[in-house]
C-alpha cells in the first residue's frame, strides 16, 4: 500500500496544491530572509541521485535538504549503477528503508517512474529526458513575483520543444494561460501533451512557426539550450533548424513592452539567447534560478506533511 506522495510531473499535484506549495514557497523565502528556521525534515536523510550534470538542481537541493533540517547525500552513477547491479526495483526498497526521500536525475523518464513504484518514500523527478517539473514550479513562482498572477497571462517558449516545454504543458493542463510554443516543425514538445493541455480546459497552447508572431504581445519569454543533455550529439542540427528562434533584443522589442525573460539555465549565450537579452532589463533568469531552493523546499515540505 502506498502510504506518501512523488513529485515525477507537475499534474502529480492537482490545481489547489500547486497554487498552496506556492504560497508555502513564498512563505519559505520570507522566512528565509527573516533568518527563520523550518524544519520539516529534522532527522531525515535524503539521497540526491545524479546521472547528469547539474549546479542548479545539486546545490538548491542540498541546501533546501539542509535548511530545512534534513541531511543531503550526493549519489551519482558510479556508487549504485542503479539498474545495472541490480534490478531498480530492488534498489528502490533497499534505498526505502535508508532515506527519507529520493530525488533523482536521469535519462530515463521510465527509469524513475519504476523507481517511485517500488520506493516506499517520496521520489522527486530532478530532471528527465522527457521533463523537468521542479524547475517549472520555480518558474511560476518567478511570474507570480513579477506579473503579480499565475493564471492570464501569455507566455511563449521560444526554441527546442524539450523537457522544459513539456512540463509548461503539464502545467498548462492546471493553470490558465496562454502558451506559444515558437519553435521549427522538425523540434516539436510532446504533441500529446500540447492535446491534453487543450482538452483540460485550462489552458491554450498553440505551436507558431514563426518566432516574431509567436511573441507578439506576450508577457514572458522563455528559452533553454538548442541542445539538452543527453542530445548533445545532435548540437549542431538542432542550431540549423532553431537559428531563427534566438531570444535577442528584435525578438524581445516584439513582446509586451514589460515583458519579462525566463531561462532555466545554463545557458548558451550567443546561440539561444544573447548577452544583451541575459544582462538586459527584461531579464529575470536569476531570480528564477534563486526560486529552485525556495519551490523545492515547499514541494519536499508538501511530499512530508501530506503523505
Ligand atoms: N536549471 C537546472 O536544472 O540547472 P542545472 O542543470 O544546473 O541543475
Ligand atoms: N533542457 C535542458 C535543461 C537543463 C536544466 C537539458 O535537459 O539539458
Amino acid at each position: 500500500m502506498r502510504n506518501h506522495r512523488d513529485f515525477l510531473a507537475v499534474t502529480d499535484f492537482s490545481r489547489d496544491e500547486i497554487i498552496e506549495t506556492l504560497a508555502l514557497a513564498r512563505e519559505l523565502k520570507d522566512r528565509r530572509n527573516r533568518h527563520e528556521e523550518t524544519r520539516p525534515l529534522d532527522g531525515q536523510v535524503w539521497g540526491l541521485i545524479f546521472h547528469k550534470a547539474s549546479l542548479r538542481t545539486r546545490i538548491s537541493f542540498e541546501v533546501g535538504i539542509a535548511e530545512l533540517g534534513g541531511h543531503a547525500l550526493y549519489i551519482t552513477e558510479k556508487e549504485i549503477e542503479l539498474g545495472k547491479r541490480e534490478t531498480i526495483s530492488d534498489a528502490a526498497q533497499v534505498l526505502s528503508r535508508y532515506l527519507g526521500g529520493i530525488m533523482i536525475r536521469t535519462f530515463s523518464h521510465k527509469d524513475v517512474e519504476e523507481l517511485a513504484k517500488y520506493a516506499d518514500i517520496p521520489v522527486i523527478n530532478g530532471l528527465t529526458d522527457f521533463s523537468h517539473p521542479c524547475q517549472i514550479m520555480a518558474d511560476i513562482q518567478t511570474v507570480y513575483e513579477k506579473l503579480g498572477r499565475f493564471d492570464d497571462f501569455k507566455i511563449t517558449y521560444v526554441g527546442d520543444g524539450n523537457n522544459i516545454t513539456n512540463s509548461w504543458l503539464e502545467l498548462a493542463q492546471r493553470l490558465n494561460f496562454e502558451l506559444v510554443v515558437g519553435t521549427s516543425e522538425d523540434t516539436l514538445p510532446d504533441m500529446k501533451l500540447v492535446e491534453a493541455a487543450n482538452k483540460s480546459g485550462h489552458s491554450r497552447v498553440t505551436i507558431e512557426h514563426d518566432p516574431a508572431k509567436a511573441v507578439k504581445g506576450s508577457h514572458v519569454i522563455y528559452t533553454d539550450v538548442w541542445a539538452s543533455m543527453g542530445q548533445k550529439d545532435q548540437a549542431d542540427e538542432k542550431a540549423r533548424k532553431l537559428r531563427a528562434f534566438q531570444v535577442n533584443e528584435q525578438l524581445v522589442s516584439q513582446a509586451d513592452k514589460n515583458c519579462i525573460v525566463l531561462h532555466c539555465l545554463p545557458a548558451e549565450r550567443g546561440k539561444e539567447i544573447t548577452d544583451g537579452v541575459m544582462d538586459g532589463p527584461h531579464s529575470v533568469v536569476f531570480d528564477q534560478a534563486e526560486n529552485r531552493l525556495h519551490a523545492q523546499k515547499a514541494i519536499m515540505t508538501v511530499l512530508v506533511e501530506k503523505q
